[in-house]
């Protein structure tokens, strides 16, 4: 039996960001994971696979369609999907043995296997042997992340119907794949498999794309994927599939209901949502349960178990790496007596296709229900030079001021590479900058964060270049 101050159950983003402060605050850590790697989901599986493949892709699609052409660059390129995926898996391996470094760096401990918790400070991890190690330790903190939300009638295999770890190794290029949920996932991994030469269908249960994202930034990406072949049916929903050996056939009908359609793919990928994971974890040995969704309630990390704690994406708010590594920050340092807090009206949120959706704060929607009176300023890339010596012109910036002080209280951007200027209004936002503030701060020239500056100035009707 070994003693530590914390244990920590899961080794994503939420559990080896908490590993690494504590080593650093002192603290002797152990960190339990069940998978043969650290990194969670979103090292071995969400977040960085999918990026390694939307980024090849994405030179695949410019080097084969009109965009290189356009440049003046003549290229007949081949697609190697097998050196696609090696080169994927290679950064991901590359990335967990990364964070390997920082855990003996930081004096972190690693036990490999699936912990349960049997009781207050009492933790139980049985690795793939069926060996069994004992640990103790002051505080216990659950960071067990998310699993794919299944999909009734429509069984996922990982042959034919699959998850998102399924879309992000196939062997072959599908002819036909549906996606079922126009959400985060759906288009990211929609556009992987357009771009290398799929007929895309997605098919998405309510009347518009991703859902919580502000309405007009998500019907612009939605015109820009239809432009590039993806086929969307909203306002549908799939009612079973039948499987065999070379493809699916899947019952689609109106939400509301009506007459069904039958659609034939090779594959079909279920992306309607994911679900706290908390199997197996021995909760009810310290009075705990998770709520209908499988959620477990958390006040400031804290669950209602002294010493047990719960970070990331299998307790509320976004389900999103940078939301769980802010998490696993904050409660750290609450564990050691500091005072942190998370910012929860601070979590941008990024969408990776091209045009990329980048936002922060609040939508026009929220404003509107919240009935707060606010300004517009609006800029499109169109008008932007970087944008358009570049023929990457889809897309604005748009920023969302309080009408009587000015405040920003949200950002939008559709367009390329917004993904890496979001920050600069997270930062403004945390230091509740004005519109004004953003308008008067000089900006590089020529490039496309200019036009984050229009917009800007544009909350008064001052953009000078439009
Ligand atoms: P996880 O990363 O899920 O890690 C939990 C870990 O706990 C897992 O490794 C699991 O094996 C382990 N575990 C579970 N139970 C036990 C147990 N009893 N004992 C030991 N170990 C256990 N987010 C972004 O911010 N940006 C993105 O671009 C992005 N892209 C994504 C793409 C895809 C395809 C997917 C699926 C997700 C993506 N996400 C993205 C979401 C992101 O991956 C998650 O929000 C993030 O991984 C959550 O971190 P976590 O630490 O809470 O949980
Ligand atoms: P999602 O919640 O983003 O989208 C699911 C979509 O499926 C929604 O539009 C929903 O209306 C729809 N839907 C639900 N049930 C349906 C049904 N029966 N039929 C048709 N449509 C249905 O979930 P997704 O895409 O699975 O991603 C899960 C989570 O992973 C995201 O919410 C996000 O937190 C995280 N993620 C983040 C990424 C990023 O930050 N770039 C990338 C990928 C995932």
């Amino acid at each position: 039996m070994s003693t530590y101050d914390v244990v920590i159950l899961g080794a994503g983003p939420g559990g080896y960001n908490a590993a690494i402060r504590a080593g650093q605050l002192g603290l002797k850590a152990v960190c339990v994971e069940g998978r043969a790697t650290l990194g969670g989901t979103c090292l071995n599986v969400g977040c960085m696979p999918s990026k390694a493949l939307l980024h090849a892709s994405e030179l695949y699609d410019a080097a084969m369609g009109a965009e290189f052409a356009t440049l003046g660059i003549e290229v007949k390129p081949t697609l190697n999907l097998a050196q696609m995926m090696k080169q994927k898996d290679e950064s991901v391996a590359g990335l967990t043995k990364g964070i390997e470094f920082l855990f003996r760096k930081n004096k972190v401990h690693w036990i490999k296997g699936w912990g349960h918790i049997d009781g207050p400070g009492k933790v139980t991890v049985t690795d793939r042997h069926g060996e069994k190690t004992e640990l103790l330790a002051k505080d216990i903190i659950i960071a067990t992340g998310s699993e794919p939300t299944p999909l009734p009638g429509v069984d996922i295999d990982n042959k034919r119907i699959l998850d998102s770890t399924g879309a992000l190794s196939l062997t072959e290029v599908p002819k036909h794949l549906v996606v079922i949920g126009a959400g985060v996932i759906g288009l990211e991994l929609g556009s992987v498999w357009r771009r290398l030469g799929a007929q895309v269908t997605v098919v998405e249960y309510l009347d518009r794309i991703c859902p919580g994202v502000d309405g007009e930034a998500g019907k612009t990406l939605q015109r820009s994927l239809s432009k590039q072949g993806i086929n969307f049916k909203l306002s549908s929903k799939v009612t079973s599939a039948t499987t065999s050996e070379t493809g699916v056939q899947l019952s689609v009908e109106p939400a509301a209901g009506g007459t069904a359609e039958l659609i034939e793919a090779d594959y079909v990928l279920v992306a309607i949502g994911r679900r706290p994971y908390t199997e197996g974890l021995g909760l009810e040995n310290v009075g705990l349960a998770t709520d209908k969704r499988g959620m477990l309630a958390n006040k400031g990390h804290r669950t209602e178990a002294a010493g047990v704690w719960v970070i990331g994406d299998v307790t509320s708010g976004p389900m999103l790496a940078h939301k769980a590594e802010d998490e696993a920050m904050v409660c750290i340092e609450q564990i050691v007596g500091k005072a942190a807090e998370v910012n929860y009206d601070l979590i941008p949120n990024v969408i990776y296709t091209k045009p990329e959706l980048a936002s922060v704060g609040k939508t026009e929607e929220q404003l509107k229900t919240e009935g707060r009176a606010y300004k517009v300023g609006k800029f499109p890339f169109t008008a932007n030079s970087r944008a358009k010596i570049n023929h990457e012109t889809e897309g604005f910036a748009k920023v969302l001021a309080d009408e009587r002080t000015d405040e920003i209280l949200g950002v939008h951007l559709v367009g390329p590479s917004v993904s890496e200027m979001i920050g600069e209004y997270c930062v403004a936002m945390e230091f509740s900058a004005s519109a004004e503030d953003i308008a008067l701060t000089c900006h590089p020239h020529p490039t496309r964060s200019e036009a984050l500056r229009q917009a800007a100035m544009n909350v008064e009707g001052m953009a000078t270049q439009m």
